[in-house]
């Protein structure tokens, strides 16, 4: 039976991720973020009550789980404090079984200042960043001068370093972006009631996951964004600022890779976007009205309006390799219900040089090329078994699996908790060879 399961998108972001950690956690278990920070929105819906996580871990919900935020996770403590409060006035209390790595790095205001005056400066060229100061905080953790959760304990040491980098933000705030300049005081003091909650949480996580590790412990790692927003796989500069793709598991967690024993892809049965960069299979015809309107593509955290497209099989193929991924979890399956036709792109043709590509090299200049499968017209909505699903649906299904090599272990076929086909749950499967 296997013990560590990894949970992450192959597309852009947005497949459904949270749901999916939700439905797959179990008691007693660890639930574990590793990179991205309160850019991720995580939609989970519960016995019709919709709850959106950015920062803490989707299974916390679940009796008795411990939370875990790693090091590869850059922490607005005024988010993760914002965020424990919003759950407490849901009833779901947390603070006392989630934990927070010493090493996280921090977002403070001057990250968020910069990151929007940064988009406001590029113009149309903006890359359509959540705004919330991932960026800058990344820049900080790799460039050796970020604050760190760490820094919290010490009110007095975390005030004279936080003088001298607000000093050192103002004067590109103020001279290159002509924005007012910030004061460091005013920041302390906002951060406080922060530092207060979260003080009881910070823990040298990668400690305390082995520890899960050495007893026999089940722990779901759920990554944020998707595999084409990774910062070095993805479709740069369209991108984040973390490694969205497995390797941020490792480096994020400090768990390495011989304890992973299944790692799911969560792949939407179509594709969407928020923000800029290269979109292959975008469609701006009523098809894109059915997938926004159907499938609420609006985003969690900011609630722009995705673009859509057909699946993007070119795309997955290469999302799997990279990932080394066990098996699919194809969601939002009944958004496609009412559509007369089904689109898979199989293949790019390079409009400039009238190549026709069936691996991911350039997605800039590609013209999709597209198989056209029959739709269906019956509700699959809230479908729990595969014999229930008509025959298109499941030729779809079994089509992603022949493009794909690798099997489709679980079907979501609503936004509910419940509203899933479990063929194989990777926690009661033999452990593959990744
Ligand atoms: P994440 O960031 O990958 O966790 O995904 P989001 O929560 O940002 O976006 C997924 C959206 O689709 C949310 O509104 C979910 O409630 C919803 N959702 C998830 N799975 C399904 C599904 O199978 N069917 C439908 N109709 N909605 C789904
Ligand atoms: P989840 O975890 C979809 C996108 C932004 C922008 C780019 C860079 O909910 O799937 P950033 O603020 O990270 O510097 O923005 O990445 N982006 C996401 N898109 N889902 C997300 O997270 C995203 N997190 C960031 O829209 O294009
Ligand atoms: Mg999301």
């Amino acid at each position: 039976m296997n013990k560590n399961v990894a949970i992450l998108g192959t597309q852009w972001g947005d497949e459904g991720k949270g749901k999916i950690v939700d439905s797959l956690t179990l008691e007693n278990s660890y639930a574990v973020r590793y990179q991205g920070g309160h850019n991720a929105g995580h939609t989970l819906v519960i016995n019709g009550e919709k709850i959106v996580l950015h920062l803490i871990p989707s299974g916390i919900l679940h009796k008795n789980v411990t939370g875990i935020i790693s090091n590869g996770v850059v922490i607005s403590p005024i988010a993760l404090y914002n965020e424990i409060k919003m759950l407490e006035n849901k009833k779901f209390f947390i603070k006392d079984r989630l934990f927070i790595s010493h090493s996280a790095p921090l977002i403070l205001q001057y990250h968020v200042e910069m990151d929007i005056a940064r988009e406001k400066k590029l113009g149309i060229n903006a890359l359509g960043t959540t705004g919330r100061g991932i960026g800058p905080a990344y820049e900080d953790k790799i460039a050796r001068r970020a604050l760190r959760v760490e820094d919290l304990k010490d009110e007095k040491k975390l005030s004279i370093r936080l003088e001298k980098i607000v000093d050192y933000y103002n004067h590109q705030l103020v001279s290159f972006y002509k924005q007012k300049s910030i004061d460091y005081k005013i920041i302390l003091k906002n951060l406080l009631p922060s530092i207060d909650l979260i003080q009881g949480m910070i823990k040298d996580t990668t400690f305390i996951l082995h520890n899960a590790i050495f007893h026999n412990k089940k722990i779901i790692f759920e990554g944020a964004q998707g595999s084409f927003l990774d910062i070095d796989h993805g479709t740069y500069p369209y991108v984040t600022s973390s490694n969205s793709t497995i390797g941020g598991l490792i480096t994020g967690t400090g768990v390495g890779p011989k304890y992973l024993d299944y790692i799911l892809g969560v792949t939407k049965a179509y594709t969407t976007r928020v923000g800029y960069g290269p979109f292959p299979t975008e469609l701006f015809d009523d098809i894109d009205k059915h997938f926004s309107h159907k499938g609420h593509e609006f985003g969690s955290t900011t609630g722009r309006k995705r673009r859509t497209g057909w699946l993007d099989a070119v795309a997955l193929c290469r999302s799997i390799k990279i990932n080394s991924l066990s098996g699919l979890c194809i969601t939002k399956l009944d958004v496609l219900d009412g559509l007369k036709e089904i689109k898979i792109c199989i293949a790019y043709k390079n409009i400039k040089t009238l190549e026709i590509n069936t691996s991911l090299n350039d997605c800039k200049n590609v013209e999709p090329i597209y198989e056209i499968h029959p739709g269906w017209v019956v509700k699959t909505s809230g479908i729990r078994k595969m014999t229930d699903l008509p025959a298109e649906a499941r030729n779809y299904i079994n089509r992603i699996e022949e493009i794909t090599h690798i099997p489709v272990d679980m079907i979501s076929t609503g936004p509910d908790r419940s509203d899933i086909i479990l063929i194989r749950n990777p926690f009661f499967i033999k452990k593959q060879i990744i």
